[in-house]
């Protein structure tokens, strides 16, 4: 099949930097050989530079001091608290989701309910790795919505500020939502195609990103009044989010978001027998993030930028991912895997707007660690080591015919002992 990009009239972008095919020729090399090559290099090389890492990053035209994107949800709510992520150095705001009619739109109390791992002594007070949320768009009038992100706009020129939008499967409800919306002076709009609870009968959010030919037709009315970049911000909850990742960015998206939250139901309390978070007795399923969604983020991720590397390379595409970040290491992994912007929701809910200046440092001792001075340098680099199962087995059956002297792992199942069965798994984990 011809790749997308060469049969529709696509603006250029997405340059996957130091993509297999770009890579200097010493780094064509097996995977052990490039990490002990290189790290051996970096080290002799870090110690003569004594530069910062450069943080910065220019994404679909759209300069950012740093890749750290608050994401969508309570962060920014308001105007005092888009203020304060500006003022802690977060690299861009995507304002919780607005529609033209706030008033459709009713919240409930309790609408979050946590996950913990069992802390010291057994505690059930262990760290939060879970998160659940039945909370809808935003339930502020959008006039007062869009006051604030003029004033926001005013007052933070050179900072940007990202809208988030949904509407109804409606073509007019659209074109007034955008124009509204740009009239303040936004950067750029995400649009909320995954929001998995509330609304689907008015055919909104995770009901058109999970349904193609809704989506492309949606996208097309978006991008045909919209004039500033628009990142179209999928649901994890398909089967295959390449799918309607392809469509946003055939239909003109400048941009992909991906992940909202996962569908989940967060537990039952085994004493009232009641689902969490319950109200007045009752719940319903909500989108589940923090931590323990990431390595699932990663692997949606992974298969965007898999797709975008291929079908539409050099052009003015960008990825922004999301999911479960909360150290600098997180960040990194996103943008190995190809991520221009890496967004934050539940992180700051949890950790403060302060979180940033953690990030940014984290992120910079992984670039010193590894001598990357700019983010381009190592954007998209481990993209290149996904391959398939059957080429994993074909590299393992050749990697054990050259190393046969070396023995490390089993050679088959019936290697097995009862024994040493602790010590034979271990010898087969990688990290
Ligand atoms: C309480 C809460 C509210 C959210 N509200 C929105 C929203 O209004 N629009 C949206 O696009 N995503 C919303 N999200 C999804 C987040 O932006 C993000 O995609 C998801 O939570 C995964 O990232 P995280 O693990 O960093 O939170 C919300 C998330 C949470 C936890």
């Amino acid at each position: 099949m011809a790749s997308l990009s060469s049969t529709l009239n696509l603006k250029p972008k997405l340059s996957f930097k130091n993509s297999i095919s770009e890579l200097p020729q010493s780094f064509k090399v097996d995977h052990v050989i490039f990490v002990n090559k290189a790290s051996a290099s970096f080290k002799l090389a870090a110690s003569l530079s004594s530069d910062e890492p450069d943080l910065t990053v220019s994404v679909n035209g759209l300069k950012m001091p740093n890749p750290f994107v608050i994401g969508s949800g309570p962060p920014g709510t308001n105007y005092t608290v888009m203020k304060r992520a500006f003022d802690e150095g977060w690299g861009a705001v995507i304002a919780k989701t607005v529609s033209l009619d706030a008033a459709k739109v009713i919240n409930v109390t309790p609408r979050y309910a946590r996950l913990r791992v069992a802390g010291t002594n057994g505690s059930a007070r262990g760290q939060i790795i879970g998160w659940q949320n039945i909370e809808l768009i935003s339930d502020r009038p959008l006039e007062t919505m869009l006051k604030e992100f003029k004033q926001l706009k005013e007052e933070y020129p050179d900072r940007i500020l990202i809208a988030s939008i949904m509407e109804e499967y409606n073509k007019d409800a659209w074109e007034e939502l955008i124009g509204r919306v740009e009239e303040t002076g936004v950067d750029a709009m995400e649009i909320n195609f995954s929001c998995p609870h509330g609304m689907p009968e008015r055919k909104m959010g995770a009901a058109v990103g999970q349904d193609c030919d809704l989506l492309g037709e949606v996208c097309g009315w978006i991008n045909g009044v919209a004039t500033v970049p628009v990142w179209a911000k999928m649901t994890p909850n398909i089967t295959d989010i390449t799918q309607p990742s392809r469509v946003a960015l055939a239909s003109g998206c400048e941009g992909v978001a991906a992940i909202n939250t996962i569908m989940s139901v967060m537990g039952i309390n085994l004493d009232t027998l009641h689902p969490e978070p319950c109200v007045e007795g009752y719940s319903t399923p909500g989108g589940y993030s923090a931590k323990a969604v990431h390595p699932i983020a990663l692997g949606k991720v992974m298969n965007i930028a898999k797709m975008m590397h291929s079908e539409f390379a050099n052009m003015d595409r960008s990825l922004s991912a999301i999911g479960g970040v909360e150290t600098g290491a997180d960040a990194a992994e996103f943008i190995l895997l190809g991520a221009d912007t890496v967004q934050v929701c539940t992180g700051v809910m949890m950790h403060g707007y302060g979180l940033v200046k953690q990030l940014c440092s984290e992120l910079k001792d992984f670039m010193r660690k590894h001598n990357f001075s700019t983010i381009e340098d190592f954007r998209g680099v481990s993209l290149q080591y996904f391959t398939t199962h059957t080429d994993l087995v074909r590299r393992q059956q050749e990697a054990i015919r050259q190393r046969k002297a070396i023995k490390k792992g089993l050679q088959s199942d019936k290697d097995w002992t009862g024994d040493g069965f602790v010590k034979e798994s271990e010898s087969m984990v990688s990290n």
